[in-house]
C-alpha cells in the first residue's frame, strides 16, 4: 500500500445502525470516530424496525418479568447473566433514546396534550404489545419505530465534531496481529483496523484504529424472502470468524410470521398489529388457525406462529395466510400504523376494510459473533453489538423488540469499555488479560451451557461427510456471480428456512460445497486479473483479495463480487452445518426428522481457525 492508502481513526465501527451509532454518540468526544455504512445510511435493519423497542417501564410491570418472558421464548437457550444485564438497562436505554431527541409516541394522541420531545420521560410513552410479551411493554414511535430513532441519532453523529460517517465504505477484512501478551499464551489475537472498499471511488484503502466495533448486522439476505435490506449478508460474521472470534448458534435464523405477500415486496406487517388485536385467518376456509394451536393465539412467541403459518401454506397452496384487522377502529389503525396502512393504501389494499395477505419471512440472527454483554468479543481490541453478535439474550427464538434493546444498551456498553482499554494499551507493562482479552469473555460464559458446548464441525475437509454421490442434478455449474447469488437464497429458504430435516440439509451442504469448488476451479483456472506492475492475480483468493492492484474497474467489482459471493457460501456452509448438528426441535429450529426437545440446552459453538504467526 502506498502512503495514501492507509487512513488513521481511534474507533472505527463498521455499520451505521443502531448498535454503531449507539456506541459512536456515547464515546468520550475525545476520541475521532469513523462509522462506515456498506450503502446510504438508510439502508440499515435499525432503520426498518417497525414494533419498537421492549423495555420494562409500566408500573405494573418488572425487569424480572421482562428476562422472564425473554427466557421462555429463547427456550432454555438464553444466557441468563447477559439476558439480565441487558434487560435491566432498558429504562435507562429508552431514557437515553429520549435525550438524543427520539419522537417517541406518547400515552395521549391529543395534540394538546403532548409533550415536546425535549421534556419527553419514559413515564409518558405509550405502550404496545407483541408476541410473547406478558404485558404492553413496547414503546415506539408510531409503526416505524427504527425509522424514527436513526433519523434522531444521525442528526446528533451528523452534527459531533469527533464523528466522521462514511456511506458507501465497505469493510473486507478485520486486520489482525498476534497478541503476545496474554495469560497463559494461548492463540488470542489483537484486532488494529480494516481493510475498506470506497464503493463511491472504488478503491480500497486501509484504515487503522486502537479499537474496532462490528455492527454490521445480520444476515437474513441469504434468503430469498428477508424484511432486512441487500446489504446483509453476514459479512461481518465471517470477517470476525476469519480474525479469530467464536460463533455461536447460527442455525438460529428467526422467521417474522407476517411479511407482506405482495409482489416481490418484502415489507414487514408488524406484530403490533397482531398485539393490538389482528387475527390469523386460513384464506380458503376463513378458520382461526391459531386458536387450535396455542393458547396465546396470535400472540404466540414468533417460531410458533411462523411455524402454524407455514403449515397452512404448505396444505393451502395459496403462498399466504390472511392477516385481518378490519374489525379494530380505522381511525385507530390509521393513527397507529401509519406507515404501514399508507404502503398497503399504495398496493390497493385497504387494511380497515380487508385481510392483508401475509407468509413468513426470514427476519433476525439470534446467533452471531460470541460476545459478552459489554460487546467484548475473543478477539482483543474487537467489540461486536446488534444482529452480528450472539450476547446469549435471544436464546433460541428472540422475543419481539429485544433487539433495539441490545443495540442501545451493548452499544452504550462498548463505548464505557473502550476507554479504559484505550488507557491499558498505552502502558505496555500493564497485563491487558486483566481487561480485555479471550480469558475475560470466557470467564464471562462461565454458564452450564457453554461447558456442554458441541463444537460444530468446521474444517473444509469434513464437508465430505455430507457428500451425497446420488444427487446427480447439479453437475453442470453456472459460475456467474450472480445467479449463484439468487440460487443460494433460494436453497436457504427451501433447505434451511422454518421446517428442517437431514436429507435437505445435506442437500444444501452439497450444493454449497459444489458451488464454492466451482468459484474456486474459476478463480485457479481462468479469472487471472492484470495488476498495475504488470503481474497477474488470481481474481478470487479470499482474505488474500487486493483490490487496489486491480487495473480496471470491471476487474475490480469481478473480483469484489466473487469474494463476497465466497463468504457468504462459507457462512451459508456454517449455518446449515449447524443445523444439520443441532438433532432436536427447539425454539426457531424445527427438525422434522427430530421433532423432541433434548432435556440438556446446549449452544453450538463454532471454532476459529487461527493460525497465529509464532513471531
Ligand atoms: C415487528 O414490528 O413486528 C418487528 C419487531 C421485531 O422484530 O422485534
Amino acid at each position: 500500500h502506498s502512503e495514501d492508502d492507509i487512513r488513521q481513526t481511534d474507533v472505527l465501527i463498521i455499520g451505521a445502525g443502531l448498535a454503531g451509532l449507539s456506541t459512536a454518540l456515547s464515546l468520550p468526544t475525545s476520541l475521532s470516530v469513523t462509522v462506515l455504512s456498506k450503502a446510504a445510511l438508510e439502508v440499515c435493519s435499525s432503520h426498518y424496525a417497525q414494533g419498537g423497542i421492549a423495555a420494562s417501564l409500566d408500573k405494573e410491570d418488572t425487569v424480572a418479568d421482562h428476562i422472564a418472558d425473554t427466557l421462555v421464548a429463547g427456550a432454555g437457550l438464553c444466557e441468563v447473566d447477559n439476558t439480565a444485564r441487558i434487560l435491566s438497562a432498558g429504562k435507562q436505554a429508552v431514557e437515553w433514546l429520549c435525550q438524543q431527541g427520539v419522537p417517541f409516541t406518547q400515552i395521549s394522541h391529543s395534540d394538546t396534550q403532548q409533550k415536546t420531545i425535549a421534556t419527553l420521560r419514559t413515564s409518558d410513552l405509550h405502550l404496545t404489545k407483541e408476541g410473547g410479551h406478558g404485558c404492553r411493554r413496547v414503546a415506539h414511535a408510531d409503526d416505524a419505530t427504527g425509522r424514527h430513532i436513526m433519523e434522531a441519532l444521525l442528526l446528533k453523529a451528523q452534527a459531533a465534531s469527533n464523528i466522521t460517517i462514511l456511506p458507501y465504505h465497505e469493510a473486507l477484512e478485520l486486520l489482525t496481529a498476534p497478541f503476545s501478551r496474554h495469560l497463559d499464551n494461548a492463540a488470542i489475537n489483537h484486532c488494529h483496523g480494516a481493510r475498506v472498499f470506497d464503493h463511491i471511488n472504488r478503491r480500497q484503502f486501509t484504515f487503522h484504529s486502537s479499537a474496532v466495533v462490528l455492527a454490521s448486522g445480520g444476515l437474513g439476505q441469504l434468503f430469498k424472502r428477508a424484511s432486512a435490506p441487500n446489504v446483509c449478508v453476514g459479512d461481518g460474521v465471517m470477517m470476525a470468524w476469519q480474525a479469530g472470534c467464536r460463533l455461536a448458534n447460527l442455525e438460529f435464523v428467526q422467521f417474522h410470521p407476517t411479511g407482506l405477500v405482495l409482489g416481490d415486496s418484502h415489507f414487514l406487517i408488524s406484530e403490533a398489529l397482531r398485539g393490538e388485536g389482528g387475527r390469523l385467518y386460513c384464506p380458503q376456509t376463513g378458520t382461526r388457525f391459531m386458536l387450535d394451536i396455542d393458547v396465546r393465539a396470535e400472540l404466540a412467541p414468533r417460531d410458533i406462529v411462523a411455524r402454524a403459518i407455514a403449515e397452512q401454506i404448505e396444505s393451502n397452496g395459496l403462498g399466504y395466510v390472511h392477516l385481518d384487522v378490519s374489525h379494530l377502529p380505522a381511525a385507530f389503525l390509521k393513527a397507529h400504523f401509519p406507515q404501514i396502512y399508507q404502503t398497503l393504501q399504495t398496493l390497493g389494499i385497504d387494511m380497515t376494510a380487508e385481510p392483508i395477505p401475509v407468509a413468513p419471512i426470514a427476519h433476525y440472527s439470534c446467533g452471531g459473533v460470541v460476545t459478552s454483554a459489554d460487546g467484548l468479543t475473543d478477539v482483543i481490541g474487537l467489540y461486536a453489538a446488534g444482529e452480528v453478535a450472539y450476547t446469549g439474550l435471544h436464546g433460541a427464538n428472540r422475543l419481539a423488540s429485544n433487539s433495539l434493546l441490545e443495540c442501545v444498551v451493548v452499544g452504550r456498553h462498548i463505548a464505557a469499555h473502550v476507554p479504559q482499554y484505550l488507557k491499558a494499551i498505552t502502558k505496555p507493562n500493564r497485563p491487558l488479560y486483566k481487561i480485555h482479552s479471550a480469558q475475560a469473555v470466557c470467564t464471562a460464559w462461565t454458564l452450564p451451557l457453554l461447558k456442554e458446548t458441541q463444537a460444530v464441525a468446521l474444517s473444509p475437509s469434513s464437508s465430505h461427510l455430507y457428500v451425497h454421490s446420488d444427487i446427480k442434478d447439479n453437475t453442470h455449474f453456472d459460475v456467474d456471480a450472480v445467479k449463484i447469488t439468487a440460487a443460494l437464497k433460494l436453497l436457504m429458504t427451501n433447505n434451511m428456512g422454518i421446517v428442517r430435516h437431514a436429507d435437505k440439509l445435506e442437500q444444501a451442504l452439497l450444493l454449497v460445497q459444489q458451488w464454492q469448488q466451482a468459484l474456486n476451479a474459476l478463480s485457479d483456472e481462468k479469472a487471472f486479473i492484470l495488476l498495475k506492475d504488470g503481474t497477474e492475480s488470481y481474481s478470487t483468493s479470499g482474505t488474500d483479495l487486493n483490490l487496489s492492484n486491480c487495473v480496471d474497474e470491471s476487474a475490480i467489482l469481478h473480483s469484489l463480487a466473487s469474494f463476497q459471493l465466497k463468504q457468504q457460501l462459507s457462512l451459508a456452509s456454517l449455518i446449515i452445518h449447524a443445523a444439520y448438528q443441532r438433532c432436536e426441535s427447539r425454539g426457531g429450529h424445527a427438525r422434522l426428522d427430530y421433532p423432541d426437545t433434548d432435556r440438556e440446552p446446549r449452544t453450538s459453538v463454532v471454532y476459529p481457525i487461527v493460525e497465529l504467526d509464532s513471531h
